[in-house]
């Protein structure tokens, strides 16, 4: 806001007599090349800029450059910057700060001894006692030097908040925004971090799924209410602080369902709207509940990993729809206080993203000693609901099936189908079938423990704030509470259910195995281009989550679940008439505790070029947008 100079002028007395007034700086924002950029509040450091004209603005953009070299080579450090950078651009170029650590003392004309461009004005500093990280600047005209963010939109509204780091270690609400009608997200430069053995994931960008505590910042759980009802959380939760103190930034909260429950665009997603899934005609169900992580990771290059959670499916629906990786981990492995509860028997963080390398890297940073990566692999591959040669009948079978011929090729594995029924009638004469000992269990779990944890005390706090009344809360989360009110099945059943169910599989099925972690490997299908999932349908009242299937073989069993992306495939889209393609993903398996061996498996499936990293954008293959061509336009 300005104020004229009369308008202050008369009420300087005013504002004088307020000495107590809360003032401080949030930042700045800045246009360079019609791109926005954000620089924090607090200067890196401050250095001499005598040399340097500043003309009417405050702010320079400058580059910085530490060498050892006497014969600086500005080209190389142009093509390596612009190549390895999304926020750096040669608009920084308009001052030059070389921090010199070699040993051998310039000469007068240093840093242009040769063919360099002296147009540029140039600060050099030798042997500096503090080291600034190359990269991208702003510098003020009294020597302040602050970072510099790329103010991306989010186009597909998958962020709930956007948030920028506090030098103490706590986040705050970015104060700034670009164009595109959705959060502004800021990015640092990928030039200020290097990777260590202390900090794998250094400067990897993280949106955090929005019931993760975050120091600074409220949660919301996907509710309103509950969101203005609560103050900032005053801690990280082992599981974010485990990826920042791996080196992770946290870009921003992204959006889930509410209270992580199954959810559908458009329709069940009263309080907010549902984040836009990018592949194929960019109309499709982002899958719940981590949707926010799914249909950001899949859409923007500039974010790297997104953290999740799965209960029954909530990390692998996105991750499947969207055409990432993404992991459901062992049960237990993962130490989750600070983060929403759906039912803690069953609730698992995960990561989603485009790449294969980077998920194992996340993977250990969040698992931590939890971990272990092992390389030797089933020779036995078991097979549930799989399509084979015979029956394909469309290109996803047909691509599902070359897949597994590759994938047992490679590992050198006999392949056998599983079916569960049949197994467990085959083991189990004298037991019910599984559809009945498991057809209510999840529910009862969920409902009974989400009820008790996270609505009874949400309401008596809602109301004790409100005059009694009720918070407003969705169609599906409120469904299943009701559920739970009126069910007289306990957990104590469900979880006795849950545990006859583990031991057979844990003990006959996927089975613990010395040298290759597990018995065999288990694959299912993830996601097809067969059947589509519009999000401007007008659907059914919500029901509860009845009924047992392969996807709940993880839930129960508490073993590892992994969604593989591995193409894509065809359809003719309701939205654009157009051939659209949405990818194909295949689900692992393997014994509890085996996470670090699919991992490696992964891992080593992508460098036999069998698996790939996906693309962001309309195709997880060949990347591209259909709704924004914004060649041309900033990004
Ligand atoms: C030198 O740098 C200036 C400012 O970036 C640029 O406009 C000019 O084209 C450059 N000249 C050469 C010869 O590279
Ligand atoms: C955080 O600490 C402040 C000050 O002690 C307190 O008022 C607030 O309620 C705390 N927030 C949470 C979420 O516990
Ligand atoms: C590893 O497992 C132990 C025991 O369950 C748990 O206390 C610890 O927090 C876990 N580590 C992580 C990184 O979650
Ligand atoms: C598993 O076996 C049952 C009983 O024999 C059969 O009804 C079912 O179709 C089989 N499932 C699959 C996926 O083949
Ligand atoms: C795979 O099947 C072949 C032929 O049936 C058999 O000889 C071989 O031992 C099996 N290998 C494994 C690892 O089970
Ligand atoms: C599962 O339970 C629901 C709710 O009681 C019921 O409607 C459904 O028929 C049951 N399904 C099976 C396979 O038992
Ligand atoms: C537990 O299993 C029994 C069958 O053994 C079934 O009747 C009951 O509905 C199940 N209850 C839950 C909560 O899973
Ligand atoms: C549960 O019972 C209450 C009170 O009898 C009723 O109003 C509500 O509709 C029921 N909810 C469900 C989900 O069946
Ligand atoms: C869809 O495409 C077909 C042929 O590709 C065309 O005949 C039809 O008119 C199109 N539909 C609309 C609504 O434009």
């Amino acid at each position: 806001m300005r104020f004229g100079n009369l308008t202050f002028v008369s009420l300087l007395p005013f504002f004088l007599s307020k000495t107590d007034a809360l003032f401080s700086q949030t930042g700045f924002t800045v246009e360079l090349n019609g791109i926005d950029y954000y620089a924090p509040p607090d200067p890196v450091t401050t250095i001499s800029v005598e040399d340097v004209e500043f003309r009417s603005n405050w702010l320079k953009p400058f580059t910085v450059v530490k060498t050892d070299q006497l014969n600086l080579n500005m080209d190389s450090v142009v093509a390596t910057y612009s190549e390895k950078d999304d926020v750096w651009q040669d608009g920084f170029l308009q001052a030059l700060y070389i921090q010199y650590t070699g040993t051998v003392a310039p000469g007068p004309h240093y840093p242009f001894e040769s063919n360099q461009n002296e147009s540029i004005p140039t600060i050099f500093t030798a042997q500096p006692a503090s080291i600034i990280p190359d990269g991208p600047y702003f510098v003020s005209a009294i020597g302040t030097v602050y970072k510099a963010y790329r103010l991306y939109s989010d186009i597909q509204v998958a962020f709930s908040e956007s948030v920028i780091e506090n030098f103490d270690g706590t986040f705050s609400v970015l104060p700034a925004n670009t164009w595109g009608q959705s959060l502004g997200i800021a990015v640092p430069s990928r030039l200020y971090y290097t990777k260590t053995a202390e900090k794998p994931l250094a400067g990897v960008r993280l949106g955090v799924k929005d019931i993760y505590d975050v120091a600074g910042l409220r949660t919301s759980n996907g509710n309103r209410a509950w969101y203005h009802l609560y103050p900032p959380a005053n801690t990280t939760g082992p599981v974010v602080s485990n990826l920042i103190a791996a080196g992770a930034v946290v870009v921003g909260k992204m959006k889930t369902s509410q209270f992580a429950n199954g959810e559908q665009a458009t329709a069940d997603w009263v309080d907010y709207h549902a984040p836009f899934n990018p592949r194929g005609d960019g109309y499709q169900d982002a899958s719940s509940s981590s949707t926010g992580p799914g249909a950001g990771e899949g859409a923007y290059e500039w974010l790297d990993i997104t953290l999740g959670s799965d209960t029954g499916g909530s990390v692998r629906g996105p991750s499947q729809v969207q055409g990432l990786y993404g992991n459901r981990p062992s049960h237990g492995l993962v130490s989750l206080e600070n983060v929403m509860p759906l039912a803690p028997q069953l609730d698992t963080p995960g990561i989603l993203t485009r790449d294969p390398i980077l998920w194992m890297e996340s993977a250990q940073a969040l698992y931590g000693s939890n971990i272990t990566v092992s390389s030797q692999y089933p020779s036995s591959i078991l097979t549930v609901s799989y399509p084979t040669l015979e029956t394909a009948e469309s290109e996803s079978d047909n691509m599902l099936v070359e897949f597994l011929g590759t994938l047992s090729k490679f590992l050198s594995a006999n392949v056998s189908t599983f079916n569960v029924t049949t197994a467990w009638a085959t083991a189990k004469p004298d037991q019910l079938p599984l559809t009945q000992i498991l057809n209510l269990t999840y529910a009862t779990i969920i409902t009974e423990e989400q009820t008790r944890l996270v609505r009874d005390p949400f309401y008596a706090d809602y109301a004790a704030e409100h005059d009694g009344r009720l918070p407003f809360v969705n169609p599906v989360p409120l469904r299943r509470w009701g559920y739970a009110d009126n069910s007289t099945d306990t957990v104590e059943e469900a979880v006795a259910n849950k545990t006859l169910f583990m031991d057979w599989f844990n003990s006959e099925v996927l089975v613990p195995d010395d040298e290759t972690c597990s018995s065999s490997l288990m694959v299912y299908v993830g996601s097809t281009s067969d059947s589509q999932n519009y999000r401007n349908v007008y659907r059914t009242a919500p029901g509860v989550p009845f009924g047992f299937g392969t996807s709940r073989f993880s839930v129960f069993a508490e073993v590892p679940d992994m969604v593989v992306p591995i193409g894509q495939a065809s359809y003719e889209s309701t939205i654009t008439n157009h051939t659209e393609y949405l990818p194909v993903t295949v689900n692992f398996l393997a014994a509890k505790g085996c996470d670090g061996m699919i991992f490696s498996l992964v891992k080593d499936l992508h460098e036999a070029g069998i698996v790939s990293i996906t693309k962001s954008g309309t195709s997880s293959v060949t990347g591209g947008e259909i709704l924004f061509k914004r060649d041309g336009l900033p990004q």
